[in-house]
């Protein structure tokens, strides 16, 4: 059996569908998806199952149009463009790859499906650039977080009477989250937005991700329900968010909502 269609990939690939070479042994496969299919790069990288194959090329949302400041530009333009900037990561340049961030009122505008996209592109291109520049490929390039998940891990260690079964899982896989996104080189922050019952810890640890990566200059893409200007009312300050800023690309997802849209 061949790997063509669950490997990311395939896309890139030449051996893809090859019956000798598109295996569960190639090596390629194997970084990627794991011995098992179920492990490797991807596995690491946390993007949800129902978004992880598409790339920035096939995405459903490639079409839209969206707002960035004054202008109208279509999505595909527009990230065709920004990812051609991930290669900066080979580049002893010092120029940074930007933070782009995503947002809309309503929901179903495609701001997940295109984050999700733009994660697995990076991976691809930090595999195959490694490889060509003779570097070793990170075990963990990229890094998908769901902060509606993140919440709920929170206060599932966080409520009165938990029993220790459930409170004990909870806090690990929330604390490697929230360590591995303040380090992690291409980080999506899916859902920033206003929230209900945020706690002053959660809400800090939040903030301490993100200046973590503001900091250090890391690139990261947020979606969000809010505009960038209105974040101050999610962190409780001003100045995360005018850092953000500067160093960010606000793209407005005007569509209507495409909720059940995909037949799947
Ligand atoms: N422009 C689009 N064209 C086709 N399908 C879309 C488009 N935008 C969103 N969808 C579909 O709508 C659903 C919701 O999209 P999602 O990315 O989760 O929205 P958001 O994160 O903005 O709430 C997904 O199944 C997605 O495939
Ligand atoms: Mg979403």
């Amino acid at each position: 059996m061949t790997n063509e269609k669950s490997c990311v990939l395939a896309s890139a690939c030449k051996l893809a569908g090859d019956k000798d070479g598109c295996t569960s042994r190639c090596s390629s496969w194997v970084s990627l998806h794991g011995a098992s299919g179920q492990g490797g790069r991807v596995a690491a990288a946390s993007i949800p199952n129902d978004y992880r194959m598409d790339t920035i090329k096939t995405m459903p949302t490639r079409d839209s149009t969206v707002k960035i400041g004054a202008n109208t530009p279509s999505l595909a333009n527009v990230l065709d463009s920004y990812v051609d900037s991930f290669k900066r990561q080979f580049e002893a340049s010092g120029e940074r790859v930007k933070s782009l961030y995503l947002w809309s009122r309503s929901p179903g505008t495609g701001k997940t499906t295109t984050a999700a996209a733009l994660a697995t592109t990076y991976l691809i291109k930090h595999y195959i650039g490694s490889l060509a520049h003779d570097r070793q490929v990170l075990q963990r390039p990229v890094l998908f977080v769901d902060v509606n998940q993140l919440q709920t891990d929170y206060n599932q260690f966080n409520r009165p009477r938990v029993p220790d079964s459930v409170a004990e899982p909870a806090a690990q896989r929330y604390y490697k989250t929230i360590e591995q996104a303040k380090v992690t080189p291409f980080v999506i922050l899916d859902d920033v937005g206003v929230r209900e019952n945020v706690t002053d810890g959660f809400r800090g640890d939040l903030h301490s991700v993100i200046n973590a990566r503001v900091t250090n200059q890391l690139a990261t893409v947020y979606t969000s329900n809010i505009p960038i200007s209105e974040l101050p009312m999610v962190f409780g300050e001003a100045r995360l968010a005018d850092r953000i800023r500067d160093m960010t690309m606000e793209i407005e997802f005007t569509g209507g909502s495409n909720r059940g849209m995909r037949n799947k």
